[in-house]
């Protein structure tokens, strides 16, 4: 800890000295009613950050009646224009600490600093500058009724109170895309960070307040999601309840939703098909391909994991891809040379190594990697190679089950239609790649594979502006866009009699 401390930034040091850390509920820093605490880990090194409470049923239950009443209470009475500028000065105050939390994400999750400085923190002041804008733009319609003499319009109404629960692969953008659209549309939020990453959550948490947001508007629980989760998903006073993570926890928050009937979004995993031809720009796609496995150690949803080339390329072009892949340089996150990263925990480690075993004992061919990082500086940490199978078929479960980790399994195809075929047979439906040069075989591919997003030319490109979410098993609802003020509003009609 004492080299790490060293490195960080006066405010970071700051931040976790006043430990353990509480959480945030009715404008209030408090700690668990139980008293209980966690520890929140460094993956790098496996050494503990430091102590956070830890929420249960109880903590829940008091955040959603904080976040009731405020919305019924003081967040009513903001005008459309004052939620706007909340949200922008939200955005001002995380862009004047971009650096702390850039420092503070890839201690608590591991990713390379230039990743959390470059993508995670600027996308989420974006996130919440484009959700800022909508919030003055969100209205209803008058309808040309021909029942009668009537003036017929809609409003379009918060829901109310939203839990929402996310995942330690993006901790400060998940809960971004989260809280901006459901601020933007007026409702009020319990927010449940991943037991791994609730360090991000609890700072935006403290600019929270600083903004002027008001208290209960947004109250932040860290805790585990077999009693926090659980009980925010099951609360019969929460209206909403929006989650990512794993397609067989989207199941269980389905499950506990049903008491009152709430509304559920889901964005849950991925086996997503990136599809080379051999027409395309193959060095331009052998890049995007690395981007699309290894960012984020692979622990991304929508990662290309299943990377189907052409037949006739198909041994030049993996060979080539395990190349570079092996000079992917391993380390710790905070050191700015780093370009991969620990997984996020030990738990993940396990996860991963034993697909990497599954994977060998299947007949997939590790080209590079394919198991535990071997550099003794790399050893208390959860590090793993960065790995590409060949000699991989759709079957195996390797190239059908998420493994969330720095490993691709290459397959190769006839035709077309064989990649069509092939790139659908998952039970997932999140993402695709598509690397042509041919325009019509593009658009043909593009809307035929199954997913919610599909890059032609590129991979894991986003945009505050463009819906994300899945086909398929990979979840419902879409975040992004004018499509997540349709997860936060809900339409009433309103008639007046005019004779
Ligand atoms: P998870 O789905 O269990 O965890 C995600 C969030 O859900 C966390 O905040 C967790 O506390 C909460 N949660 C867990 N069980 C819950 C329950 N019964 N009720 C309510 N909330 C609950 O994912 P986990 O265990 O962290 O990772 C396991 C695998 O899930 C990964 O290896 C990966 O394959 C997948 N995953 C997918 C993500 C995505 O972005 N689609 C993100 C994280 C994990
Ligand atoms: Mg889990």
């Amino acid at each position: 800890m004492a080299t790490t401390q060293q490195q960080l930034h006066g405010s970071v040091v700051k931040f976790l000295s006043g430990a353990p850390k509480k959480m945030l509920i009715n404008g209030e820093w408090v700690a668990s009613a139980s008293g209980k605490t966690f520890e929140t880990v460094n993956p790098a090194t496996g050494e503990v950050i430091v102590k956070v409470y830890e929420a249960d049923k109880e903590d829940i239950d008091r955040a959603v009646k904080a976040a009731r009443a405020a919305f019924e209470g003081p967040w009513r009475k903001f005008s459309h224009y004052q939620r706007q500028q909340l949200l922008l000065k939200l955005a001002d105050l995380i862009e004047k600490n971009a650096e702390e939390f850039a420092q503070l994400e890839t201690l608590d999750n591991g990713k390379p600093i230039r990743e959390s400085m470059n993508v995670d923190v600027p996308a989420t002041i974006e996130h919440f500058r484009y959700y800022a804008g909508w919030a003055t733009k969100i209205h209803g319609e008058t309808l040309p009724v021909s029942a009668g003499n009537f003036l017929t319009y809609t409003l379009r109404e918060p829901v109310g109170v939203v839990g929402q629960i996310i995942p330690w692969n993006f901790p400060l953008l998940m809960a971004a895309w989260k809280i901006a659209a459901a601020l933007a549309c007026g409702n009020c939020v319990v927010l449940k960070p991943a037991e791994q990453t609730p360090l991000t959550a609890l700072r935006l948490a403290e600019l929270i307040m600083e903004a002027g947001i008001p208290a209960g508007v947004v109250n932040v629980c860290p805790g585990f999601g077999p009693t926090a989760g659980a009980a925010l998903s099951g609360h019969m006073d929460v209206d909403k309840v929006a989650f990512t993570g794993e397609y067989t926890t989207g199941r269980e928050i389905i499950k506990a939703s049903a008491g009152n009937l709430k509304r559920v979004s889901l964005e849950l995993g991925g086996k997503s098909p990136n599809v080379i031809f051999k027409d395309g720009d193959l060095e331009t796609a052998l890049k995007g391909c690395i981007g699309s496995v290894f960012f984020n150690q692979g622990q991304v949803c929508c990662a290309g994991t299943r990377l189907f080339v052409e037949k006739s390329i198909y041994e030049d072009f993996v060979g080539k891809l395990s190349d570079k892949v092996k000079s992917i340089k391993l380390g710790h996150g905070l050191n700015p040379e780093t370009q991969m990263g620990p997984l996020v925990s030990d738990d993940q480690l396990k996860r991963v190594t034993s697909y990497l075993e599954i994977g060998k004992k299947e007949g997939a061919k590790a080209m590079c990697g394919g198991d535990r990082a071997k550099e003794s500086d790399l050893q208390k940490g959860y590090f793993v190679q960065p790995t590409v199978f060949a000699d991989v078929n759709n079957k195996m479960r390797v190239a059908q089950e998420e493994i969330f980790g720095p490993v691709v399994s290459a397959i190769p195809f006839k035709d077309v239609d064989d990649a069509v075929f092939q790139g659908n047979e998952t039970t997932y439906g999140l993402a695709a790649g598509v690397w042509t040069s041919d325009v019509k075989k593009a658009h043909r591919v593009a809307r035929s594979l199954k997913a919610g997003t599909v890059w032609v030319n590129c991979y894991n490109v986003f945009d505050p502006c463009t819906p994300f979410g899945g086909y398929k098993q990979s979840g419902y609802g879409r975040e992004g866009g004018i499509h997540a003020l349709e997860l936060y509003t809900q339409v009433k009609s309103v008639w007046i009699n005019l004779d």
